[in-house]
């Protein structure tokens, strides 16, 4: 395949506006995302309620973290999110009120096919998969959600998680592929 196939093959499904959107949205967020300090967390914060589907509060977001589908990312009230974590909103992401993300989370809401040995890998359509986070969760550093996956409401995820399966309300979960440790205990 030559590579003008190749991007044109990679483009379908793409019309001009959305390619000009995900164009406007790499350029704020990423020149957005090298500014240190509160001033940073602040500009982030407020451009997040220009772009996203939905900024219910205000997010408290750390340097260098990477948004890509904005208008199909929601976050609900009290969010934050610690360095180099990278949201993909290819398929939605759902995030409720008090939700935490420690540093290089990745959350990514797009499944490459992979049946088959043609066309490659690379140059097939993802297929959109939502990924749902319910209220006061928690995950931890390192921490890969799988697309489809839905965080019950209280959810903590241990860190360098691979998370594969959809958790129980007050529930701990660690390990790759990450598994139920325990309830959240009343203290
Ligand atoms: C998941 C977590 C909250 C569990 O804490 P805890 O309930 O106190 O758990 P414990 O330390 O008692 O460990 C319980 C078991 O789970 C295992 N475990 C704990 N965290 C784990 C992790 N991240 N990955 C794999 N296994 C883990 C322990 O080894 C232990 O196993 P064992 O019973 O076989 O000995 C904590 O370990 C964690 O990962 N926190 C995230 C920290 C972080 O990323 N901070 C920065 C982000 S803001």
């Amino acid at each position: 395949m030559n590579y003008l196939r190749f991007l044109k093959e990679k483009a379908r499904g793409y019309p001009l506006t959305k390619v000009l959107r995900l164009e406007i949205e790499s350029l704020v967020f990423g020149l957005l995302s090298y500014i240190p300090t509160t001033l940073g967390v602040l500009v982030r914060g407020f451009v997040c309620k220009q772009f996203f589907s939905k900024c219910g509060g205000f997010p408290w977001i750390q340097p260098r973290v990477i948004f890509v589908h904005t208008e199909k990312i929601s976050l609900g009230k009290f969010f934050g999110v610690n360095s180099n974590s990278y949201l993909n909103g290819y398929g939605g992401i759902e995030i409720g009120d008090h939700v935490l993300l420690g540093s290089n989370v990745t959350i990514s809401s797009g499944i490459h096919p992979i049946d088959g040995c043609e066309p490659p890998i690379i140059t097939r359509q993802s297929i959109p998969s939502k990924i749902t986070i319910e209220n006061d969760v928690w995950i931890g550093s390192n921490a890969i959600i799988m697309p489809g996956i839905h965080l019950a409401k209280g959810t903590v995820i241990g860190a360098n998680s691979v998370v594969t399966k959809n958790t129980q309300p007050y529930s701990v979960n660690a390990g790759n592929p990450a598994k139920f440790i325990r309830y959240r205990n009343n203290v």
